[in-house]
């Protein structure tokens, strides 16, 4: 029986959908007119930021997609550089939903557009890259990967983790503050 290198990736991707979720909640408020907490946007990106882009992100480029190349996978119009792109796309509105919703806590009128752009923008993103992922390309790397680089790979993991003690921990308190706001 092989290791698994990327259930830890899928169980990552259940706290990502929650925040998603809360972002699509908050945001179909905030378009109404019925939602104004801008420190939910910046707790957002925050989230977005570290846990989803340096913790979660990190993994997969710099370990799970890095050895999916050095198996064979092409780097270039690949999966690899769809999901590296929809990274990419992803920092892009998370950059621009800050930006307004920093504006907006400062009191600057006519954010809730930019913010709603953004967070919609976001949250439909990383809905399709997350299917992408769990469904085509971690079992397609469950397929391809050989046995020999599987420890290693799971030592990376824990390294990555090992960097940053209590940050799961942070972010899946945040998440479940903010789901007992929305209830
Ligand atoms: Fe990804
Ligand atoms: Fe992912």
């Amino acid at each position: 029986m092989k290791a698994n290198v990327t259930q830890v990736m899928v169980d990552e991707h259940q706290l990502i959908l929650r925040m998603i979720t809360l972002v699509e909640h908050n945001t179909a408020l905030l378009a109404a007119g019925k939602f104004r907490n801008w420190q939910f946007y910046l707790d957002a990106v925050d989230f977005i930021r570290n846990y989803a882009d340096r913790f979660h992100h990190a993994k997969e480029e710099d370990v799970l997609f890095a050895e999916l190349v050095k198996n064979g996978m092409p780097e270039k119009q690949s999966p690899i550089e769809a999901m590296h792109m929809e990274h990419d796309q992803g920092r892009a509105h998370v950059q621009a939903m800050e930006e307004a919703a920093q504006k907006a806590l400062d009191g600057e009128t006519g954010q809730t557009t930019v913010i709603v752009e953004h967070a919609t923008g976001y949250a439909t993103l990383l809905r399709g890259h997350i299917d992408k992922e769990n469904d085509i390309l971690y079992p397609l790397a469950e397929r391809i990967l050989p046995e020999s680089v599987r420890n290693r790979m799971l030592a990376a993991y824990e390294t990555a983790g090992a960097k940053n003690p209590g940050l799961e921990l942070k972010y899946l308190q945040m998440v479940e503050a903010y789901e007992q706001q929305a209830k």
